[in-house]
């Protein structure tokens, strides 16, 4: 039975993180196993930068966006000899198990560790919401909510000038952003990876919008295109002259919704419910209103099904 927990949030910083750090230390704490922060994510472990948590170490943190715990990425996670020095780090502390708090690549270092004999149990938190097996990753509701603000208060600008407004949104190669944004804010077209990008296409329904409006709404997810591109063939192809915004890292900041902080709770709660069965390499997940369990295995493989229903939804709304 596992004694001693090492927490920590790695990768891009989501809000929420924060309340999944608490749940996980106060769980643990009320069945009389010891808590201990490390610092940084992966690198904080290697560095051994790593102290013992206590109730009051997570208190009136809740609320507040980022984590406090700090983050980082560490792509040299993915040689066996920084592994090894990082778990030498976990025993000198005494620490048997460890919950890992992030998206695809905390997912990958977690395996890792688990594979070479540290119990770990995963919690799914990024903004990109693109860990499988569970409807939601925490900070994805939060990051969706100051998207749509940010796009409605564009349209309150685009619709005065009679513009059309080109909005750049993340997700790195996750669509969900974009198509939950486009359908949130009645976007006149989304290009992400899942929908594709032809312009024939972007153009004919920027048309199409012009004849029952006076301005128009793109959201792109990054990397799709060039934004200043498109906007010049808007801008020669439609009767709107167009402008392009890109949101950029505001969309990972903010106080986490409440939806986010629930999800958090029951998640850390979930990850010590697991390593108290002497579970490992799994990762825990919200799937049709439950809170279930999943081999990290499986939440790392790519599936489009739930952004493509997503998809076909916007399209039927044109
Ligand atoms: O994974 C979260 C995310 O915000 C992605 O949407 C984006 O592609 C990436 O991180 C940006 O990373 P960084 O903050 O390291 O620039």
């Amino acid at each position: 039975m596992v004694k001693r927990i090492g927490v920590l949030t790695a990768g891009g910083d989501a809000p929420g993180m924060n309340a999944a750090i608490r749940a996980v230390a106060r769980t643990g704490m009320t069945y009389g196993l010891e808590l201990y922060g490390i610092h940084d994510g992966y690198l904080g472990m290697y560095e051994g930068r790593i102290e013992p948590m206590n109730r009051k170490s997570v208190s009136e943190k809740m609320s507040n966006g980022g984590t406090f715990l700090g983050t980082a990425r560490l792509a040299d996670f993915a040689l066996e000899e920084v592994r090894k020095v990082a778990i030498s780090k976990l025993k000198e502390f005494g620490i048997d198990a460890v919950v890992a708090i992030g998206g695809d690549g905390t997912y990958r270092g977690a395996l890792a560790l688990h594979e070479m004999g540290i119990k770990t149990v995963a919690i799914p938190a990024t903004i990109d919401n693109d860990i499988e097996g569970t409807d939601f990753t925490i900070g994805f509701d939060t990051a969706l909510q100051t998207i749509v603000e940010a796009v409605d208060k564009l349209r309150d600008t685009s619709s005065s000038h009679g513009r059309c407004s080109i909005v750049e949104v993340m997700g790195r190669n996750c669509g969900d952003l974009a198509i939950w944004t486009g359908i949130a804010t009645g976007a006149e077209y989304v290009i992400c990876k899942e929908v594709g990008y032809n312009l024939k296409d972007v153009l004919a329904n920027i048309n199409k919008a012009a004849l029952v409006k006076n301005h128009a709404i793109i959201i792109v997810a990054e990397n799709m295109v060039n934004l200043n591109e498109l906007a010049k063939q808007v801008g020669e192809n439609t009767p709107f002259e167009a402008r392009t915004t890109i949101l950029g890292h505001v969309q990972r900041g903010g106080s986490p919704t409440p939806r986010d902080r629930v999800l958090a709770s029951q998640m850390g709660s979930a990850a010590i419910h697991a390593l108290m069965k002497d579970e490992s390499g799994i990762s825990v997940a919200f799937k049709n209103n439950k809170i279930i369990t999943i081999p990290i295995k499986n939440a790392i493989k790519q599936d489009d099904t739930q952004v493509l229903d997503m998809c076909k939804l916007f399209k039927e709304l044109w």
